[in-house]
């Protein structure tokens, strides 16, 4: 299972990789800056609250092993993947799976796009003013993911030098890194596009979720380094955002997590997808 799991985010790598590329071609700077643009994706999809017999999930399939493409390159896989299926097998649901940008996901459940967003989705005090967030199912914290030859050590080196910094728009790596670093921070639509960036050397290092740069690290032969970026007491907790007024469907989903944390579902999870 370990080796599947490599395998399969190595080919994510890949494309991500391939994907940077043939959209940077003119412009170093053309991936760094995002528009905001909508999301196609999301034309013609829309929430049923399962009325239909479909939960429709929006995640943004950079995140490996959370959700990211599968060797097919069209099937999306991951830990939120195999909590959902089950959850809507719970349910008597069938689930539907979105890729969007990690800041439109947010959004696009509190405008009724999509059932849930499930994305390694941290709940914070601003996003619980738009959306409602399940019972936490995942702890982590924000890693900072550098190449074997960086001279970056630790946290407080990285704020006090001139070190760039790449991050996915709208996480919680992208609010705390602004903060700490201001401009030295480059945003990225996807994850994808800023590890393309730290493999060029266009960035200094990345700021993200622990889990997901120990598989980039693994993949790619980065580095982690062993202090987090913040503090100790910057925990994250993730949740699966729901649209305030469907409390109903929040009721059924924290009712399945309670199962399913009871019966050792995550325990099995963990280990399947832990290096
Ligand atoms: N946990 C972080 C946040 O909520 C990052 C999540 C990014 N998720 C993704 N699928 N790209 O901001």
């Amino acid at each position: 299972m370990k080796k599947f799991l490599a395998m399969a985010m190595a080919s994510v790598m890949v494309l991500g990789v391939v994907g940077c590329s043939s959209s940077s071609s003119d412009s170093a700077d053309e991936t760094e800056e995002t528009e905001g643009e909508e999301t196609d994706e999301l034309d013609g999809v829309e929430a049923t609250a399962g009325e239909n017999g479909v939960l429709v999930m929006g995640c943004s399939a950079d995140f490996p092993p959370f959700e990211s493409y599968a060797d097919d390159a069209q099937t999306i896989e991951g830990f939120d993947v195999d909590m959902m299926e089950e959850i809507c097998s719970r349910l008597g649901l069938e689930l539907e799976i979105v890729d969007m940008n990690f800041d439109s996901v947010v959004i696009a459940v509190q405008t009724g796009k999509i059932d849930v967003g499930v994305s390694g989705i941290t709940i914070t005090e601003e996003r619980q003013e738009n959306v409602n967030f399940s019972d936490s199912y995942y702890t982590a914290a924000q890693s900072i993911l550098v190449p074997q030859d960086s001279e970056i050590t630790g946290y407080q080196q990285l704020v006090d030098g001139d070190y760039t910094v790449g991050v996915q728009l709208g996480t919680t790596g992208d609010i705390m890194a602004s903060e700490a670093l201001g401009d030295r921070v480059n945003q990225y639509e996807k994850f994808s596009d800023a590890l393309a960036a730290l493999l060029a050397g266009k960035i200094d290092c990345m700021v993200l979720d622990t889990g997901v740069a120990d598989a980039f690290a693994a993949a790619n032969d980065l580095v982690v380094l062993d202090e987090n970026f913040g503090t100790e007491d910057d925990i994250e907790y993730y949740g699966i955002a729901v649209a305030k007024e469907n409390t109903e469907l929040l009721d059924e989903i924290n009712a399945a997590l309670a199962d399913m944390k009871e019966e050792g579902f995550f325990d099995e999870l963990n280990a399947k997808y832990s290096e």
